[in-house]
């Protein structure tokens, strides 16, 4: 792969959101949250009054996507959530994304993409691939507290309730379902603060950089 890309990948609120963040402010790349996408038709489709179980419907939403409509602050809500996992089964829905992620990873300078399948199948030729991952219980009370910064009141029980079927539901569908690549180092996040687990993700992504250079050298 000619573009050094960053595949950063896990279940929800592992941590992989801000991780592949603060990879993207420490080289200089840009970073896409592919959990917008999904959200953003996930929302779109309800809006619009479809049926989520139509992958016809639904991958039509999708087809029509544009960066814009990733801005809308709805999308960080736990419903958009819980949607985003629900359109993100249908096989149609991906492929109308898989363009603008691909555009995105084939920014020459390079690029952080942090989602569910991004070492897997939307870049498995990554560089650089790390699988984020933490226990459901300390995932759950990192999303709890986010959710209660945002505003938006939900009990422990339920957060932890919504990361199980979340779990569940996106390692279990048969289209790209969220597993770790064969090459993915595995951080595990669980007994890490935020800047341990930056720092770990950075020194992996370090060494993966130094590969791919003496790799490109020796092309
Ligand atoms: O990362 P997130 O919580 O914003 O993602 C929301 C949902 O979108 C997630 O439960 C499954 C889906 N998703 C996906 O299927 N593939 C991705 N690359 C990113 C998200």
């Amino acid at each position: 792969m000619n573009a050094f890309v960053i595949a950063v990948d896990g279940p929800a609120a592992s941590g992989k959101g801000t991780i592949a963040t603060r990879l993207g402010a420490v080289l200089g790349l840009p970073v896409l949250d592919t959990g917008l996408l999904y959200r953003a038709v996930g929302v779109l489709a309800q809006r619009a009054g479809l049926d989520l179980d139509d992958p016809r419907a639904v991958g039509a939403i999708a087809a029509t996507l544009t960066a814009g409509q990733l801005e809308d602050p709805a999308l960080r809500t736990r419903a958009a959530g819980e949607l985003a996992s629900r359109v993100a089964i249908h096989h149609p829905v991906r492929a109308a994304l898989l363009d603008f992620q691909h555009a995105f990873a084939g920014r020459p300078g390079g690029a952080v993409l942090d989602g569910r399948d991004i070492g897997t199948v939307i870049c498995p030729d990554a560089p650089a691939k790390l699988y984020v991952t933490a226990t459901p219980e300390v995932r759950a009370e990192r999303r709890w507290k986010q959710l209660e910064g945002q505003g938006e009141a939900a009990s422990y029980e339920d957060v932890l309730a919504d990361i199980r079927k979340r779990d569940a539901r996106d390692g279990g569908r048969a289209a790209a379902p969220m597993t770790q690549a064969p090459d993915a180092q595995l951080l595990d996040t669980t007994d890490l603060t935020i800047e341990a687990a930056a720092d770990a993700a950075r020194r992996i992504v370090e060494a993966a950089r130094v590969r791919w250079e003496a790799a490109k050298a020796a092309d």
